[in-house]
């Protein structure tokens, strides 16, 4: 099936966790949509295969720990000597061990919140203000169909994305009066490298709820990123965009 083509040249995006899984196949459809891209990863290796496979001169990256904000700050002040960010997409997270709430290890569980919940308020916070004076951005928060319904044994996990949703929703209003949207996407199981973080049981469990019944492709995920990340998208903001596949309803 021939994919819809999008328009990115002349903008920047910055797309975090970016070495795999959804991450990378977001960059490698934003490059081949004319944009420039700075993928941003805490894992040196696979990020470094991935720059080197793609092998773009449009793409550059760096190591930063989204959960770290003086690491955040000092990427953006980098990148915003030479460019605007136009697009940012929060997708770096974990899901942490599956475990229930009362025999999580109370370190682990500050650490899953960290990455996905401030992981995004940090990368928001340091990245909007370039996107105020520019008067133009667009904002992609990678949630979970978990920060919605809630998984059993993934109460971190479940509440990291949950937060990320009302950050959304707040951040969206707040910016609703510049050419600026704030959104969010709630996507089920994809056969990505942080299953391997859960059990087999949980993922099977995952799968069960979801009533086209297989696992999304990440292609499949990048679409929505796509139209949501483009100027094509002027109105949704603070909004919350479902792909899980019939699993959630609302
Ligand atoms: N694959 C799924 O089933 C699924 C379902 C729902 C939501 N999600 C969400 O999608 C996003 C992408 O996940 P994925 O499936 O591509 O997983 P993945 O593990 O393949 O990729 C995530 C990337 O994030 C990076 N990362 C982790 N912590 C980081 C940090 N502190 N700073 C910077 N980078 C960091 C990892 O090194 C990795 O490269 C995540 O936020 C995840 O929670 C995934």
């Amino acid at each position: 099936m021939d994919k819809i083509s999008f328009d990115f040249s002349n903008r920047t995006a910055v797309v975090t966790g970016g070495a795999q899984g959804f991450g990378l196949d977001i960059a490698k459809r934003f490059l081949k949509s004319g944009g420039k891209v700075i993928i941003w990863d805490i894992d040196l290796k696979v990020l470094e295969k991935a720059v080197k496979d793609l092998n773009n001169s449009n793409l550059s990256s760096n190591i930063v720990d989204v959960s770290n904000f003086k690491e955040v700050e000092k990427c953006v002040a980098e990148i915003t000597k030479k460019s605007n960010i136009d697009i940012l997409i929060n997708n770096a997270g974990i899901t942490g061990p599956t475990a229930p709430l009362w025999e999580y290890d109370i370190d682990t569980w500050k650490k899953v919140v960290e990455i996905n919940l401030m992981g995004t308020f940090n990368c928001c916070r340091a990245v909007v203000p370039n996107m105020i004076k520019n008067n133009y951005g667009r904002i992609v928060n990678v949630a979970s169909v978990a920060g919605k319904d809630g998984n059993a044994n993934a109460s971190a996990y479940s509440t990291g994305k949950a937060g990320a949703i009302g950050l959304t929703k707040s951040l969206g209003k707040e910016l609703a009066d510049k050419n600026i949207a704030v959104n969010a996407v709630t996507p089920a199981g994809a056969k990505t490298r942080i299953l391997d973080q859960m059990t087999k049981e949980h993922v099977q469990r995952m799968l069960s709820k979801v009533p086209r019944g297989r696992f999304l492709e990440v292609e499949e995920f990048t679409s929505l990123i796509c139209w949501l990340s483009s100027e094509e998208n002027t109105f949704s903001t603070a909004a919350v965009f479902d792909i899980s596949g019939g699993r959630s309803t609302y």
